[in-house]
């Protein structure tokens, strides 16, 4: 790697100003030789050229996979930034046998999902978004009445996956009055203690949880993790969240669950995304869909792009990066 290594950004554009605000880019332009292109896509004739002299890839979302003909055009090619989360198709085989670095801004993106998460569970627990449905649909009658099954002392939260994601939860439900469990098959009891919870097993977390909130990654073994089984010994009134991927979730027995009132959930994701114009789920007051925001959004990409901004610094310094991911984690990684 040269002291300047030559940096070419390979995503879409509309992101770059979020993701490298004046600041930002005044820190690259310092480290390294930018070019002012941004290819939205490597495949393209276009981007050969500049691939011959590019040391480092700035990737981010709308860069489809890079390719054996992509990576043949950039032999001087050391390292991919990627200011997205996943970099899990990224890369074809021959990127990780090359021995490329590669890191992901997925720890930064990891802090808006989690704060969502704890609003989110914070808000429903004191029953706010049913009750200001309610205020609204019956013009103020419900002013004064009493709410014995509101608020957040003791309510048990059961969070699955203690992923980037799940252990800033973790972190942030520490300050409130809520018995956090946690269930990750990768996480032993000693390690959850480390993490300031009890490690349960799956079928105790959906039992015995007020709260259900889901942090996994979507692999192999943890398409349908929450099926029709574990969403029927949920408790009732409980509240499902899930902002990691909408395969995790049997679609069907939750619709059934939701439908019948028994069960609340707050989905930032679903399967399939968007849900059908005919899904229930869509006019239910016991259901709340946000579209697949939880991640990082507006002011908040400046940190992805952050990320990439100090791992650059770090090569060009000759430094360890900070966010390596290794090809290893990837079969367990979102
Ligand atoms: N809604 C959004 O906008 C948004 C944004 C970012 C990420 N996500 C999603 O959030 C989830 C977590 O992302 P991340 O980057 O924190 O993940 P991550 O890559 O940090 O997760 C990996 C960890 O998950 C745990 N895990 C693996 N298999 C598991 C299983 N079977 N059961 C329970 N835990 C298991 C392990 O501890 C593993 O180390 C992913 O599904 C991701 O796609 C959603």
């Amino acid at each position: 790697m040269t002291e300047r290594p030559s940096v070419l950004f390979a995503l879409d554009p509309v992101h770059l100003p979020l993701l490298f605000p004046p600041d930002l880019m005044a820190r690259l332009t310092a480290t390294a030789d930018i070019d002012p292109t941004v290819v939205a896509d490597l495949r393209d004739p276009g981007a050969r050229r500049l691939l011959g002299e590019t040391e480092v890839l700035i990737t981010g979302w709308g860069c489809p996979p890079l390719t054996v003909e992509t990576l043949d055009a950039a032999p001087k090619l050391r390292a991919v930034l990627h200011t997205g989360g996943s970099v899990k198709y990224l890369l074809p085989d021959e990127g990780w046998e090359r021995g490329l670095l590669v890191s992901s801004a997925a720890t930064a993106n990891a802090l808006p999902v989690a704060e969502y998460a704890l609003g989110m569970i914070l808000l429903a627990g004191k029953g706010v978004f049913q009750l200001a449905g309610r205020y609204r649909d019956e013009r103020g009658f419900t002013l004064g009445e009493v709410h014995p099954h509101v608020g957040n002392v003791g309510r048990r939260v059961g969070v699955i996956g203690a992923s980037r994601i799940g252990r800033r939860l973790i972190e942030l439900l520490r300050p409130h009055d809520l018995d956090v469990v946690l269930h990750d098959p990768y996480v032993d009891e000693a390690a959850a203690a480390r993490l300031g919870v009890r490690a349960v097993g799956a079928a105790e977390l959906f039992r015995e949880s007020d709260i259900v909130t889901v942090h996994a990654p979507a692999v192999p073994e943890t398409d349908h993790l929450v099926d029709r089984a574990a969403l029927a010994s949920m408790r009732d009134g409980a509240l499902f969240l899930n902002t990691a991927r909408g395969s995790l979730v049997d679609h069907r027995a939750l619709t059934a669950e939701l439908v019948s009132g028994r069960l609340s959930a707050i989905l930032d994701v679903t399967d399939p995304e968007p849900l059908p114009a005919d899904s229930p789920l869509w006019g239910l007051p016991n259901v709340l869909l946000t579209p697949h925001i939880a991640g990082s959004q507006g002011n908040e990409l400046r940190r992805l792009g952050g990320t990439a901004v100090d791992e650059l610094a770090r090569l060009a310094a000759g430094h360890p990066l900070h966010h390596r991911v290794h090809r290893a984690e990837l079969p367990h990684a979102a």
